[in-house]
């Protein structure tokens, strides 16, 4: 089979750091013996600055066609914010019911962390954030904009439906993942006492079916403090989105950056899509300074979701390499090489030169 992969380059750094990541994936093809097409799409910024267009939805109808989709950045300076990061990488997420946002927090050898005294055994867990629901939704409204007495409501919406297939997910994955057998539901049981209610009442349901994974709660602001101070108790971490959201962005801090943080958004009986965390990046872009990791590391995640494993592990075993004994630091522009000479190390490992 040929798998029909959507790219989407986007705004800013995406392009490049794309480009870097399907020189891998070509590497990888040709090693690992599997086929692949591409069919790229124009999307983001530049387009709607042209067309006003965001998705169109013959474009979302297309999408759903595929077998994957890799994602560079979403996000232009010139456009107002929300207007792109809703209507595109939302709505795809939405519309093509992702309803996983999945995100490996790994320290490899060779990577700084800011934690003290951590070393890539304690840090290596993933989080399971909710990508579909909560206050990401768009619900609520305001009323008499613009005056003092002006009211915002922004509701956030968690059903029992939602949860339950995120919940679920996350014991499948632990399973799967056979490290600690420990799963994390991360919370705000204390204040949000409807929502978290629901997610808690529906973990210790779906627990009951996992004999041998360890439920745990934490809330999330202790989440936070944890992930700082002991990042070795986690193993599987669950959430909703907007605190999945938040954590995240501290994860990838303490596996060495946006240079090296990748996510998939997935949906796992349709099409997903894998992306590098970092954003655009605007004061960068076309300069050659960034990381193509986190976006390589997106393709690793790609092929290990269409089941090309091997190639998975292919890719992530001369990203390792890279980072131990090539690159001096993810940071952009203090690397040692530009964004595709890195690209180009990554392939050299994949094919054994
Ligand atoms: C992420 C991003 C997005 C989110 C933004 C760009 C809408 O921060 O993927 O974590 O909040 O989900
Ligand atoms: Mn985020």
């Amino acid at each position: 089979m040929t798998y029909k992969i959507g790219v989407i380059p986007g705004d800013g750094t995406g392009p490049e750091v794309v480009a870097e990541g399907i020189k891998v994936l070509k590497a990888a093809s040709e090693k690992f013996k599997f086929k692949y097409e591409l069919v790229n799409y124009d999307l983001g910024g530049e387009r709607y600055l042209r067309t006003k267009e965001t998705v169109p939805s013959s474009v979302l109808d297309e999408l759903r066609e595929l077998d994957a989709i890799f994602l560079g950045a979403i996000g232009h300076p010139d456009v107002k914010p929300g207007i792109l990061e809703k209507g595109v990488l939302l709505e795809i997420r939405f519309q093509l019911e992702q309803y996983i946002n999945l995100r490996p927090v790994k320290l490899y050898p060779g990577v700084e962390t800011p934690l003290k005294d951590k070393k890539p055994e304690d840090i290596d867990f993933v989080v399971v954030r909710e990508n579909n629901e909560g206050a990401y939704i768009g619900a609520g409204g305001v009323l008499r904009k613009g005056t003092p007495d002006e009211i915002a409501v922004q509701e956030a919406v968690h059903t029992r439906r939602g949860i339950e297939r995120c919940i679920r997910y996350a014991f499948e994955y632990c399973r799967k993942r056979n490290q600690k057998n420990k799963i994390t539901l991360c919370g705000k049981t204390n204040v949000l006492t409807y929502a978290f209610d629901l997610w808690e009442r529906v973990f210790y349901d779906v627990a009951k079916e996992y004999k041998g994974i360890e439920p745990n709660y934490a809330h999330v602001d202790a989440t936070c403090m944890w992930m700082v101070k002991n990042p070795e108790w986690f193993d599987v971490i669950v959430t909703d989105n907007m605190f999945g959201d938040i954590i995240t962005d501290l994860g990838a801090m303490i596996q060495g950056g946006m240079g090296i943080a990748a996510g998939g958004n997935i949906n796992p009986e349709g099409v997903s899509m894998f992306e590098p965390m970092g954003g655009s990046t605007p004061k960068y872009t076309g300069m050659g300074v960034v990381s193509p990791l986190a976006a390589i590391s997106a393709v690793q995640m790609m092929l290990e979701t269409l089941r090309e494993d091997k190639a998975g592990k292919g890719i992530e075993d001369a990203i390792m390499k890279v980072l131990q004994r090539d690159v001096k630091s993810l940071a952009a522009g203090k690397m040692g090489y530009s964004t595709s000479q890195v690209g180009d190390l990554v392939v050299q490992y994949i094919l054994g030169k």
